[in-house]
């Protein structure tokens, strides 16, 4: 039987590309893609789905559907935001709002934690599984040398305890499981869109060779590097 293979926020730059990348290596796998808006198209290994990330009935429904016919071997929350048409990224403590900051730590912290509680449980026992969590460099509190951006920095370090916490709590039972977060690289994508500009174009990765670069780093790591957080080319990212 071939693999089963989930991406949640397969509509998103670096969620389509991860689907299309990991349909093409495992052509004999399922790949569950899920996003909030129909597919332009979904050829077989992909089958898509519709998802609503607001609800936590939708998430549980389908991580539900996912396992209906086997343990899942890999999980790709791809999902998270930076910017909307109405939230800029802080430059500064005036720019910050309790609206913004509650609103990206809904997508890019509460989201992967409700997609970890109802996924991660279906997870296969019997081989080596992976939850990846699309985090970012940006949340590495070390790192930080040039500060703004608060609510994206802050939602991700979140994300990175959540993603801890439930490497250790799973790794009792599951020693199979590989949780980590990933940071892709800086990529092509609406999310990048802001400050793109100001990249030399060979520090911008196409969505297709992060995603190509990322399977790769991950297809090396092994149970002992659950609960922790790696860059695209296999560096663990400073806490
Ligand atoms: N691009 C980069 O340079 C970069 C660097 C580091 C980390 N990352 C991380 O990689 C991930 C994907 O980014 P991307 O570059 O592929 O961005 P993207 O193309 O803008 O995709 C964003 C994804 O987030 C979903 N999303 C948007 N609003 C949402 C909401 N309110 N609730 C739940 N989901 C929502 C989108 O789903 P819909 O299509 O349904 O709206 C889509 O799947 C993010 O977590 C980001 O932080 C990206």
């Amino acid at each position: 039987m071939g693999k089963n293979i989930v991406i949640i926020g397969s509509s998103g730059a670096i969620g389509g590309a991860f689907t299309q990348h990991l349909a093409a290596l495992h052509p004999d796998a399922t790949v569950h893609a899920y996003s909030r808006t129909p597919a332009a198209q979904a050829a077989p290994p992909v089958v898509h789905h519709l998802i609503d990330y607001a609800d936590e009935a939708s998430i549980a429904a389908a991580a539900s559907q996912a396992a209906a016919e086997a343990a899942i071997d890999m999980v790709v929350v791809a999902t998270g935001i930076l910017h909307t048409e109405e939230i800029k990224p802080e430059k500064s403590l005036r720019d910050l709002s309790a609206d913004k900051l509650q609103h990206l730590f809904a997508v890019n912290a509460v989201v992967p934690a409700l997609v970890a509680k109802h996924f991660l449980p279906q997870l296969n026992r019997d081989q080596r599984s992976v939850f990846v969590a699309l985090s970012a460099h940006a949340g590495s509190i070390s790192d930080n040398e040039i500060g703004g951006w608060y609510a994206y920095r802050a939602s991700k370090i979140a994300l990175n305890m959540l993603i801890k916490n439930a490497a250790i709590e799973v790794g009792r039972r599951n020693k199979q499981a590989v949780i980590v977060g990933l940071h892709p690289g800086t990529v092509d994508s609406y999310l990048s869109e802001p400050f793109k500009k100001s990249l030399p174009t060979d520090k911008l990765f196409t969505p297709a060779f992060a995603a190509e670069q990322s399977i790769r780093m991950l297809d090396r790591l092994t149970p002992e590097h659950t609960g922790r957080c790696f860059e695209w080319d296999g560096q663990e990212m400073a806490p």
